[in-house]
Parts: C-alpha cells; sequence; structure tokens
C-alpha cells in the first residue's frame, strides 16, 4: 500500500499513515529545512520540491496525502480565501488526481476552512472531488481526543472512488463528548499564548493551545503552561514535537539549513501524526457500516461533520470521540523554560486593556508569578 505525500512538511500525514502500514512513494515539500527532515526520515523516498512542477504520481499508489497550505484559509491568517496564492496550490492535488486516480485521498485543514467566504473552500474542494468520481466524508477532528495534550482543530477530509469514507472516518465514535465543557480551572496547567491578550484568551484546560507555524515574518513562538504551582513557562521543542506525535528529536536535520528556533515552525505546521495513523487503520480494516445519525443537508453553512457524493450532502450529528486524552501535567517530559518578565507583563498589559474574561485568579496568578522575576 503506497501513500504520496504532497505539501508533506516534516511527514505527519506520512509518518501516521507508515505507521499504520502504508510505505510513502513520493513526497513533494518546497522548503528546504523540512526537505532535510524529510531526507532523514524517509531514506530513499523519491522527494519532489515545488508541486507546480509534479507532473504525475507513481501508478500504484493507494492514497494520496495533502495538508495543503493554510495561511490563506486561517482566522489568523490573510484570509484571501482558497483562490489566495498559497491554498489555492490545493488545485495541484486535482491536477494530479485527474491523471492518476488513486483509490484514497486524505485533505487537512483549518477548522476555518469551513466558514470563510461562506464556506468557498469546501465547495471547491467536494466538487472537485466529485468530478474525479470521488465519494467524500469530513470531520472536525481534535488532536487532543487522540493521546496528545493539544487542542488542533482541524478538518480532515477523506474521499474514495470504491469504497464508503464515512465508514472510516466516523468510526469509534460515540454521542456524546467525554467531558461537560467547563470553564478553564487554573487548578490544573493552563496553556496560553503570550503573545495574544487582546483579541482572544485562546486558553487550553491541561493541554496546549494549537501549536503555530509562527508568525507571517517567520518569527516560531511557543506557547506558554501557567501550572498549578505558580511557575509560567514554555515548554521544551522536544515535548512539542511528542505533542505532534513526532519522537523526540525528530526535526533536527532541519539545523544543517536553519537556526534551531525555526524547528518550532516545522512543528507548528505540521499534522498531528497520531490521528493520521487512526485514518489509516480505518483504511486498512474498513468498517462495513457508518454513521447512523445522519440528515440530508440544505443548509448554506457547512456543519461539522458531512459526507457527499454527486451533488448531494448528508451532515453527521452529534459525533464525538474517539476519546484518549491524556493530561499535559503527566505528558511533558522536559522542564519548562521560564516566561521572561517582559513576556509575562506584556501579556498581562494587553490583557488588563482589553474586555476579554479570564479564569478566576488567572490573571492573578501571572502578577505574582511576574514579581518573582
Ligand atoms: C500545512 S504545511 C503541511 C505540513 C505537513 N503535512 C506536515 O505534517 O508536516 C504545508 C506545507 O506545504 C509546503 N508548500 C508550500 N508551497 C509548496 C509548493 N509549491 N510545493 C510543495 N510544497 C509546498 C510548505 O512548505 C508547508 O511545509
Amino acid at each position: 500500500m503506497k501513500c504520496v505525500g504532497l505539501f508533506a512538511g516534516i511527514g505527519g500525514m506520512e509518518l501516521g499513515l507508515h505507521s499504520a502500514g502504508f510505505e510513502p512513494g513520493l513526497l513533494c515539500e518546497i522548503l528546504p529545512e523540512a526537505q532535510a527532515v524529510l531526507k532523514e526520515r524517509f531514506p530513499g523516498v523519491d522527494l519532489h520540491t515545488d508541486v507546480k512542477k509534479l507532473r504525475s504520481i507513481p501508478k500504484n499508489t493507494s492514497i494520496l496525502c495533502a495538508g495543503f497550505p493554510c495561511q490563506d484559509l486561517s482566522s489568523s491568517g490573510h484570509k484571501h480565501g482558497i483562490a489566495g496564492l498559497r491554498s489555492s496550490l490545493v488545485g495541484d492535488v486535482f491536477r494530479l488526481l485527474a491523471k492518476k486516480k488513486c483509490d484514497w485521498v486524505l485533505l487537512e485543514n483549518v477548522k476555518f476552512m469551513l466558514h470563510l467566504n461562506g464556506g468557498e473552500a469546501m465547495a471547491n474542494i467536494t466538487q472537485a472531488l466529485e468530478e474525479l468520481g470521488y465519494r467524500w466524508a469530513y470531520r472536525v477532528m481534535n488532536s487532543q481526543n487522540f493521546g496528545v495534550p493539544q487542542r488542533r482543530e482541524r478538518v480532515y477530509i477523506l474521499a474514495s472512488r470504491t469504497m464508503n469514507p464515512e465508514n472510516v472516518l466516523f468510526r469509534d465514535c460515540v454521542h456524546e463528548p467525554a467531558t461537560i465543557s467547563r470553564p478553564v480551572d487554573i487548578s490544573a496547567p493552563v496553556g496560553f499564548y503570550w503573545t495574544e491578550g487582546t483579541f482572544a484568551t485562546g486558553l487550553a484546560d491541561n493541554a496546549l493551545p494549537p501549536l503555530k507555524g509562527g508568525s507571517t515574518i517567520g518569527i516560531p513562538s511557543a506557547p506558554a503552561i501557567l501550572f498549578p504551582s505558580g511557575i509560567v513557562g514554555t515548554p521544551d521543542l522536544r515535548d512539542a514535537e511528542r505533542m505532534q506525535g513526532f519522537d523526540e528529536g525528530w526535526t533536527r536535520a532541519a539545523e544543517a539549513v536553519v537556526k534551531p528556533s525555526f524547528r518550532w515552525k516545522l512543528v507548528g505546521n505540521a499534522v498531528t501524526v497520531n490521528v493520521c495513523k487512526w485514518i489509516a487503520e480505518g483504511l486498512l480494516h474498513p468498517p462495513k457500516t457508518g454513521p447512523t445519525n445522519f440528515h440530508p443537508h440544505t443548509a448554506k453553512r457547512w456543519p461539522g461533520a458531512a459526507f457527499g457524493a454527486k451533488g448531494k450532502i448528508w451532515r453527521v450529528d452529534g459525533v464525538y470521540g474517539p476519546f484518549n486524552r491524556t493530561s499535559l501535567s503527566s505528558f511533558l517530559q522536559y522542564p519548562t523554560k521560564p516566561l521572561s518578565h517582559r513576556a509575562v507583563t506584556g501579556f498581562i498589559g494587553r490583557a488588563l486593556k482589553g474586555n476579554l474574561q479570564y479564569p478566576l485568579g488567572f490573571i492573578q496568578a501571572l502578577e505574582k508569578y511576574a514579581k518573582t522575576l
């Protein structure tokens, strides 16, 4: 079973598929530092640079996967939409599929894609898949439910020409959330972006907020954690790599090309390995039945989960899981780096100026920490 990885980055999707039994047959990635990682981690695999120059994919490909660039679709990006310079590169996926239709296609991108410009990206993608003869299913899935304490909600689109992708994507589901959502509580570690504080709280309860690829000018930024002890620190890069499902040190080879801090960007851009492994396991043993709680969907807004074919869409309601949760406190293996006085007071200043609501005692705990520095 061969897979092709376009926009392969550091190979999160490909490693997930490989762990389940797929062999990478071709990789394509434009960034030299990510290529350095791919060369080391997938030795001997045909590695191409620019997807626009890729003529075809190998004949025996079972699945093509692509976590295509999200900058134009992200809520924190330019919001140019699917026609934007970078996200429109998904068009090359369809160009290649038109030449060689493989059994399965797996796409990943940010959740905001469902809403931006009325969900235009989803409409384009599902239409393109259908034109190529694919049946599709998608779900918003959170890495936090796959054994890593990182709140990272992403849309996973799975399509097939021969099978029902919804049977794979909606397996192991329950109809109730694992935990009733509750306010973030500072008696457990709280993950947050110390660079934010003005527009959104983005706090994560006993977890990290989504690791990010860094700012548009390429400055990698690690989130911070307020521990119940009152200490505030940023996690070690090795723990961040583990937080995406990689072994620690996975991106070390990038240091031959860029400064060590830029490894954060590669990790933040990656697709969580564990989620892709779970999907790949389902491809190898596809269940015979699919979701039960589905309804024809006609509303303009894209729901959080659906499947479709030949112009019809069915919304899938109330799907949660699988649940494999782990707490941030038990996950971290390396000491955190204390957050600087400047960083913490900068955050407090922004938070106090704005009118965002923070959990009881959160800002006070940060103020207390700042006084210890
Ligand atoms: C969201 S990241 C994908 C991450 C990857 N799936 C992983 O797990 O690491 C998108 C990737 O597309 C790459 N990319 C952007 N333009 C490209 C192009 N023209 N050809 C190939 N790769 C490109 C970026 O360098 C980036 O690594």
